[in-house]
């Protein structure tokens, strides 16, 4: 289950890290060149090769993950979505996106967190690797900025 924490302004990555404008808005660019054909302009998963795809495009206004490799309610880590985008999805039409530089696709990825009201309000789940125990790489809470 998952509890709020803080409230944080920023998008955060990986590390917790906040992400720059500049990165966000290179990676909205990548986002509407690559993705935007079936995952939509806005990542509502309405974009024009959308039309009858099984399974539909990921929605990503939901903030709803399938396969990202962390406790359900969490939401996926950029190691995880990275690998995904990078795979791509097998029986879809989710292709694998291995030509585009890493650092491309992690702006993409920054900027996909954006969309969801989700992602600012929620830490990513520490990756759930056998092996690991859950929460022990958890970082302290940052403080908000806002109170
Ligand atoms: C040709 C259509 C198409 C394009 C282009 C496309 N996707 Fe997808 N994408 C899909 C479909 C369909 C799914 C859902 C697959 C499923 O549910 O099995 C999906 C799912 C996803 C997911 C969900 C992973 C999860 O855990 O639920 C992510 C993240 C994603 N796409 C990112 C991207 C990014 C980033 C790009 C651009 C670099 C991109 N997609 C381009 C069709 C596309």
């Amino acid at each position: 289950m998952f509890r709020a924490r803080d409230a944080l302004r920023e998008v955060p990555d990986a590390r917790g890290k906040r992400v720059s404008a500049r990165r966000l808005n290179h990676g909205r660019e990548l986002f509407v060149t690559y993705c935007s054909a079936c995952h939509g302009v806005e990542g509502d998963g309405k974009g024009p090769a959308a039309v009858g795809l099984r399974p539909p495009p990921r929605n990503f206004k939901q903030g709803q993950y399938k396969f990202a490799a962390v406790a359900s309610g969490q939401l996926p880590n950029d190691e995880d979505l990275l690998r995904i985008v990078q795979k791509g999805l097998h029986g879809s039409a989710m292709l694998p996106w291995n030509d585009v530089p890493e650092r491309d696709l992690l702006d993409i990825i920054q900027y996909l967190k954006t969309l969801s009201p989700k992602w600012p309000r929620r830490h990513p789940g520490s990756r759930s690797c056998p092996g690991r125990t859950r929460g022990a790489t958890r970082e302290r809470p940052r403080r908000s900025r806002a109170a």
